[in-house]
């Protein structure tokens, strides 16, 4: 058999996964599962950059989230599942890295940047948080991954990711690492109920593993076209959030007819709502009765990460014995 492509890529603990997350990303982390040799893990060193004042909550928030990636369909038996901060080799090659990477580059990373004023109630001016991609770059390319599956807002961090692989490589005259690519994932942009985008700090999300009267609630609660005020006014279905669910939960037919019902005032937002409430609940409930028989075995899930994480480190430990050779550090005495 052909050696399959490595793909890696992960997630800070955020807890309880959305609507915006499924769609985004781990679907389609699901689907490279049947062709790639995937690496998934929790990026919980990363949230500690942001929350290092606060870090509370981030063991919870990463179990939360691995019961939901093995809900939707992450598989320990087919991809290495694991938890960051457990394989301390990623910190020593994020140190030897940091010998190597220009400071200049990490300056200019437009995400420092933005963060920094965005995020305006926590203190980002740390050593940390600007080695942010440094650190990223390490947990790529210690499994010498050839593709990062992620979201646009992550790009800067890949191609900085490949800089510092190129840099490496060249410096020490050897290609201990692949450059890795990005696979950029075309999805649709699912907003939130409220019709911005969907985020945790919004209080605007549907969450995967809801109940299913909340989401029944908050579906009915929706914002729609905003000028179709009157259920006989003909509205823009492209103004509705509704209708951008509908693409991805509603089947062609169903589709074209709430777009023309919108249009023509012959279908009322109430009815719309039902249709994709339907939809939503058939698609997610045997994600939900999944997470619920998952929960009660959280001994299993423990021994799938803690097997995940093994097998990472293992292979992380070889790559360590490849880049300490290149640099000529010597073997560990
Ligand atoms: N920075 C990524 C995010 O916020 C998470 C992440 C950390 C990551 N290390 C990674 C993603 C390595 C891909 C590969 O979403």
């Amino acid at each position: 058999m052909v050696e399959r492509k490595r793909v890696l890529s992960g997630m800070r603990p955020t807890g309880r996964l959305h609507l915006g997350n499924l769609h985004g990303a781990l679907d389609n982390w699901v689907q490279l599962q049947r062709h790639y040799d995937c690496f998934y893990f929790v990026a919980d060193w990363h949230a500690l950059t942001t929350d290092y004042a606060s870090p509370g909550q981030i063991e919870a928030s990463t179990w939360e989230m691995v019961l939901d990636w093995l809900s939707v369909g992450l598989d320990p038996a087919r991809s290495t599942l694991f938890v960051q901060s457990s394989v301390t080799e990623h910190a020593e090659l994020y140190l030897l890295l940091g010998m190597i990477t220009p400071l200049p580059w990490l300056e200019r990373n437009p995400t420092y940047k933005e963060q920094q004023q965005q995020l305006t109630q926590k203190d980002l001016a740390t050593y940390g948080f600007l080695g942010y991609p440094v650190l990223q770059a390490a947990d790529i390319i210690i499994y010498k991954a050839h593709g990062v599956p992620v979201g646009k807002d992550q790009l800067p961090h890949v191609e900085m990711t490949r800089e510092i692989a190129r840099r490496f490589n060249f410096m020490y005259e050897k290609e201990v690492f692949p450059v890795p690519d990005p696979l950029l994932t075309e999805v649709p942009v699912l907003p939130g109920t409220d019709g911005r985008k969907m985020s945790k700090s919004y209080g605007n999300c549907i969450y995967i593993t809801e109940p299913e009267d909340v989401i029944r609630d908050k579906v009915a609660r929706m914002m729609t076209d905003p000028h179709r005020v009157r259920r006989n006014d003909p509205g823009d279905p492209e103004l509705s959030p509704v209708f951008a669910y509908h693409k991805i939960y509603s089947s062609p037919s169903e589709i074209e007819e709430v777009a023309r019902g919108c249009r023509t005032a012959s279908i009322g937002c109430v009815d719309c709502k039902k249709i994709l409430t339907r939809n939503i609940l058939r698609v997610l409930a045997p994600i939900r009765e999944k997470r619920l028989d998952l929960e009660g075995r959280m001994d299993w899930v423990r021994e799938q990460m803690r097997l995940g994480t093994d097998a990472a480190r293992r292979q992380a430990r070889e790559t360590m014995a490849d880049v300490r050779e290149a640099i000529g550090l010597g073997k560990p005495l």
